[in-house]
């Protein structure tokens, strides 16, 4: 009996092995272009998935370790999954256990990405990267220590999803090379499970990096529509541990 988590892999394979990337240098903006059909028929599929097919037992999601010695030893923010992964995509699961988890501010370079919500309900702020923006001179000032302006990076900020576990597959939060592709994600309820579908995934095999992005700055007299965002490597307070995959096998060929 085929399951919904061997469907949706074998469906992204399917997917996600086929398009064709047509930028071949150092553009990290693939202007890929996937079937829309294809990506309506995953986006359905997607939207079917829940705990149970994945055999996620919800006590993970616990702050503390339990029974607890004394003092209560507590656990990383967000519970980490890889369900899959090869060279063409990966599904991974996020366990946000505390209202104060997120997954900060990050990009995803020639990217596309798909969410799904599988327990609770998860906020994704969303930005768009915007091209050929010279930094403006009030907005540099602002940080003088900066050695790079390159780490400056314009965007247009498009606004928070509110996504909550539903089959409706308009519930599917979506980010491409070009559009969405820098957000920001925590859980509106208590706690929440996400789970995300990338491609590519972020690999050494695919050459495949990303940033995270600090505060936003603004300057009152310049363009209000446009965002800066500080682009660096540390993570800050981001730190998540890891769960194996409890779910059925998955066997792609
Ligand atoms: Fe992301």
């Amino acid at each position: 009996m085929t399951t919904i988590i061997q469907n949706l892999c074998k469906l992204s394979q399917n997917i996600f092995s086929t398009f064709i990337r047509t930028n071949g240098g150092s553009n990290s903006k693939s202007m890929a272009v996937l079937d829309e059909q294809n990506i309506l028929i995953l986006k359905k599929l997607f939207a079917q998935l829940t705990l149970n097919d994945i055999n996620f037992d919800l006590n993970e999601l616990s702050p503390t370790i339990s029974p607890s010695p004394t003092p209560s030893l507590s656990l990383a923010p967000i519970t980490y999954t890889s369900i899959f992964q090869n060279e063409y995509f990966s599904l991974t699961i996020f366990g946000f256990r505390k209202p104060t988890s997120r997954i900060p501010l990050h990009d995803h370079p020639g990217m596309h990405g798909f969410i799904k919500c599988i327990y609770g309900s998860i906020s994704i702020k969303s930005y768009t990267i915007l091209d050929n923006v010279p930094v403006p001179n009030e907005i540099l000032n602002k940080i003088p220590e900066l050695s790079n302006p390159l780490c400056l990076v314009p965007s247009i900020y498009v606004g928070e999803d509110i996504i909550s576990i539903n089959d409706n597959y308009n519930q599917i939060g979506t980010l491409t090379p070009m559009d969405r592709n820098i957000h920001e994600i925590r859980p509106v309820t208590n706690q929440a499970i996400m789970a995300d579908i990338i491609s590519p995934p972020y690999t050494k095999l695919t050459n495949s990096y990303f940033y995270y992005y600090l505060d936003t700055i603004y300057d009152q007299h310049l363009d209000k529509n446009i965002t800066w965002l500080l682009r660096t490597l540390d993570s800050r307070d981001y730190y998540c541990d890891t769960l194996n995959y409890r779910g059925p096998n998955i066997i792609l060929v």
